[in-house]
């Protein structure tokens, strides 16, 4: 299996009255090369099946099968060499090196194989910014940064938590269309999540979550352009 098989995944923060169940079984298949869009309401488990495909954080049950290795069952150091080697990851909320400035910020992900900085980042459109530091950046920028550092290795997957989030209609097309000349250029599998349910027309595959659990699956076997949707 070159793509991803998750089955029966479950996620439980905290423990005893107050635990919650974050992922209560989700299982769902995204083929190699495949455009995913994950959708669902606030709070039903996005960020955290987000988190737990990109070697972030552990399941605590089930398994999730990413390029044929089944990534549950990874020791601390496989992980690292995992997020590092394969992931590209858009946080929900950026976590930018205040510290560095945005090629900075870009050149640390770097690693064998990569683009420039500078070609990451004026695939975001910020070639101009590259000497700003984030608190100098709007923060549709710093959003764009962050993705320029999470596409500049070229990962296998890259995983996006709401990349358009902070961005314009306009900006946020051009992300999208950037986000899917990747499948063609360098073969990336994409999953992104959003709560722009029209984002799911660019889309080949729709996974919608509900209260932890998946709702829907469903194939787009006509994903429009970018630039054709409605904001
Ligand atoms: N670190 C944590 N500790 C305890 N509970 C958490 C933690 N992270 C998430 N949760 C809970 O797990 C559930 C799923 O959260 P998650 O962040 O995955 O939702 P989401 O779909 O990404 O929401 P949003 O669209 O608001 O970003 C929520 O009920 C949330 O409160
Ligand atoms: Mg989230």
């Amino acid at each position: 299996m070159e793509g991803i098989k998750v089955e029966g995944l479950t996620k439980i923060y905290g423990s005893g009255q107050r635990a919650v169940r974050a992922l209560k079984g989700v299982s769902f298949e995204i083929a190699a090369g495949e455009f995913t869009v994950i959708l669902g309401p606030s709070g039903s488990g996005k960020s955290t099946l987000l988190n737990v495909l990109g070697g972030m954080d552990r399941a605590d049950g089930g398994t999730a099968l990413v390029f044929g290795k089944d990534i549950t069952a990874f020791s601390a150091r496989e992980l690292v060499s995992y997020r590092r080697r394969d992931i590209g990851f858009v946080f929900q909320f950026y976590n930018l090196m205040g510290n560095l400035t945005a090629r900075e910020n870009v050149a640390i992900a770097r690693c064998s194989g990569s683009m420039e900085e500078s070609a990451a980042l004026e695939k975001v459109g910020l070639s101009e910014r590259g000497n700003n530091f984030p608190s100098r950046l709007s923060g549709g920028e710093q959003q764009r940064v962050a993705i320029a550092r999470a596409i500049v290795k070229k990962p296998r997957l890259l995983l996006c938590d709401e990349p358009t989030g902070a961005l314009d209609s306009k900006t946020g097309q051009k992300i999208i269309a950037l986000l899917r000349e990747l499948k063609r250029d360098y073969g990336t599998t994409v999953v992104v999540v959003t709560h722009n349910a029209k984002l799911a027309q660019v889309a080949d595959k729709v996974i919608t979550l509900s209260d932890g659990s998946v709702r829907e699956v469903r194939i787009n076997e006509n994903p429009i352009e970018a630039g054709e949707v409605e904001w």
